[in-house]
């Protein structure tokens, strides 16, 4: 996949199947223009994947994706989710990795590095999340922390399989909490990610991958976000729920 800039919506464990297909038929009614270069993703609830992926069949750009799969290809597991059973819902795309999967389910970088090679082996491509707790800013070593975060899930993968993943980088102390990471901080770290890529995998696959910023975007802040050179869109929680300002957070895709 060339590079993309690309508007992801993440409704965590929001809304009813109502109130979902509610938002999506806003959402995907109102006129935007998605071009060749954009895409958009809805990270669903799992119950709501067929619905939502039934309702995108026909939108040029559009896709869903889930928001977690386990590691295994199937078997005794009970209550969680697999790739196949997303490859048979026709499933592209999937969350891994987010911190509040890390923080409240003990998911590390090994776990999600089996995660990513399942997703990558039955063609679905990962949304990898990585990102800093504020401890760790206020001790000004978040390019250590993000960087063993991506050494230990991504660095195992060849750069094909790499050009596959998508990496979103949300510091936890930006997430639900109106705290944006200023778009000079965002750009920081995106260049520091594309450069720690690149000294593993080269420019050429570096300047591939798409890199989104995730942390209280919003309308009023996205265009100036979006608009720093190593951001390549953005992993909307909050603001992904109300029709209006997740459109416009799409139109701010450039
Ligand atoms: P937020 O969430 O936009 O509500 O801060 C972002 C995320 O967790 O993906």
């Amino acid at each position: 996949m060339s590079r993309k800039q690309i508007a992801a919506a993440n409704w965590k464990m929001n809304l009813t199947l109502q109130q979902g297909e509610q938002l999506l038929n806003e959402i995907i009614n109102k006129p935007h223009e998605i071009s060749e270069n954009q895409l958009v993703i809805f990270s669903v609830p799992a119950p709501y994947l067929q619905m939502a992926q039934q309702k995108i069949a026909d939108k040029k750009g559009v896709f869903i994706a889930a928001q977690n799969c386990f590691n295994k290809k199937n078997g005794a597991y009970t209550g969680e989710i697999s790739v196949e059973m997303l490859n048979s819902l026709g499933i592209q795309f999937v969350v891994l990795g987010h911190s509040e999967r890390r923080e409240y389910f003990n998911e590390s970088n090994s776990f999600l590095a089996e995660k990513i090679n399942i997703c990558l082996e039955n063609n679905i491509q990962p949304i990898f999340c990585c990102g800093e707790p504020l401890s760790v800013r206020e001790s000004n070593t978040q390019n250590e922390y993000v960087a063993k975060q991506l050494k230990e899930s991504l660095y195992h993968l060849s750069a094909d399989q790499l050009l596959k993943v998508v990496i979103a980088y949300e510091p936890i102390w930006a997430i639900g909490t109106g705290k944006t990471a200023t778009s000079d901080q965002a750009q920081e770290m995106h260049a520091f990610i594309r450069k720690d890529l690149a000294n593993v995998y080269g420019n050429d696959i570096a300047n591939s991958i798409s890199i989104l910023y995730g942390g209280s975007v919003k309308a009023a802040n996205a265009v100036e976000i979006f608009s720093q050179p190593d951001v390549d869109g953005g992993l909307v929680g909050g603001a992904s729920l109300i029709a209006d300002e997740f459109v416009a957070i799409i139109n701010a895709l450039q």
